[in-house]
């Protein structure tokens, strides 16, 4: 059986030349040759083939066909029982992908159109998502039971005619919608920021819920937060689930107590110690969230039309300058994000996470492989998914809507 990190290191497949199309076909198809779906994928793959045959040392066509299945030598293979299919569009580093995974899903196929990201993505589940979701050929999805999409939280405004479908045209939730409408999956699983509520007076969200409707499915929303999930983390996101028949019952997910940060740290790493000024106040109190604020860097301090009595806060109006204890959860971990943010106060010092802990408090497994390049982690890892939170609504999903076990 030939290896996968095998093909990956004959075709160059990691640097991504200006060939991630053809390697989008090529690792789709190595996937899904033998589940029926990879006819999407098989003109394309074979033609790329032929232009990488005398690399893989594979002269004809049968012995292609010979050396399937290959061995999934990666992170994260597919499970070798698929009890469900889903796609996993805007994919970043695949945490939607970890968690259907491991409850027994089978991705059929992924979108995302960051070359860093799609990098870390082959690494992991040795697939190479196809790219721009504005350029896709939508006839290339194939058919599958769960639509999971953690899309941008780009924000659109509508043209308040309350058109549904018209009225994204131009925006990234316009084309998840052209591939529902196509594919009409049992089961959309859409995420965002919990700021989408709110959004253009509201009008944002009821939007994409009317369209939703519109195209037949019976929609239920809820904003979670991973904290009530088994990570020590402040992260508000909504989910919106949307079934043909049922209405999911978000009260059926399984929440467990907040646990605290320190106990999800690293004893040995380079740590990034805070070397300037800083406060820790005496009394530090627990906020309903979980956060517990400690204290703050004493730079970029505002004197000007400070109250009395606000002087604590007058000092932490810049995010980058606020110190949380570990004693309680750790705020969001923000997008768009390349130098961590946030400090710590943690055994009487003051340090950054790691990038390794950034990691587990996203509930990412310790195998989950990092590539090389620091900023891009932390932006990815910003941008991802708390996976046991999206891992309880799967679970849920898979029992209420999909009637499996
Ligand atoms: C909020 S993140 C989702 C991350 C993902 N759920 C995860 O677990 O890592 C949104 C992702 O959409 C990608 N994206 C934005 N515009 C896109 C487009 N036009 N086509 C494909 N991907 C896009 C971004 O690069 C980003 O990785």
């Amino acid at each position: 059986m030939i290896k996968y990190s095998t093909i990956r290191e004959k075709l160059k497949v990691e640097s991504l030349n200006g060939n991630a199309e053809d390697l989008a076909y090529f690792t789709h198809y190595l996937h899904n040759h033998k589940n029926g779906i990879s006819q999407s994928y098989e003109k394309r793959a074979k033609d790329y083939y032929q232009t990488i045959k005398e690399e893989l040392n594979i002269v004809s066509e049968q012995e292609l066909q010979a050396m399937l299945p290959i061995k999934w030598d990666i992170p994260f293979p597919a499970p070798e029982q698929s009890e469900f299919t889903f796609i996993d569009l805007f994919a970043g580093i695949g945490g939607f992908r970890i968690a259907l995974q491991e409850l027994g899903g089978n991705c059929v196929f992924s979108s995302e159109f960051n070359y860093h990201a799609q990098r870390a993505y082959e690494l992991n589940f040795g697939e190479v998502p196809f790219g721009d979701i504005t350029k896709l050929n939508t006839d290339i999805v194939p058919k599958h039971d769960i639509l999971c999409a953690g899309f941008p939280c780009q924000p659109f405004s509508i043209s308040g005619k309350m058109k549904g479908f018209e009225d994204t045209r131009g925006t990234l939730i316009y084309h998840v919608f052209e591939i529902i409408e196509k594919h009409q999956p049992k089961v959309v699983f859409l995420e965002n920021v919990k700021h989408l509520v709110y959004h253009d007076k509201k009008r944002t969200l009821a939007t994409i819920v009317q369209h939703l409707e519109e195209m037949g499915y019976v929609v239920s929303k809820k904003v979670l937060n991973a904290s009530d999930f088994g990570v020590p983390q402040n992260r508000e996101r909504i989910i919106i689930i949307g079934h043909k028949e049922k209405r999911f019952d978000f009260s059926k997910i399984k929440k467990v107590s907040k646990p605290i940060l320190k106990d999800f740290l690293d004893n040995e790493n380079e740590f990034e110690f805070l070397n300037e000024p800083f406060t820790i106040l005496e009394e530090q109190k627990t906020q309903v969230s979980g956060l517990i604020f400690a204290g703050y860097r004493n730079k970029t301090i505002r004197k000007a039309g400070v109250r009395p009595g606000t002087e604590h806060l007058s000092r932490v109006h810049k995010q980058p300058n606020r110190i949380y204890s570990t004693e309680g959860v750790h705020p969001a971990l923000p997008s768009q994000e390349s130098s961590g943010r946030f400090w710590i106060w943690h055994d009487g010092e003051v340090r950054k996470l790691t990038i390794q802990e950034c990691y587990r408090i996203m509930g990412f497994p310790h195998k989950f492989e990092l590539i090389n390049n620091k900023s891009e982690l932390y932006k990815q890892i910003g941008n991802s998914v708390a996976i046991p939170m999206i891992k309880a609504v799967a679970e849920q999903v898979k029992i209420q809507l999909l009637k499996l076990k």
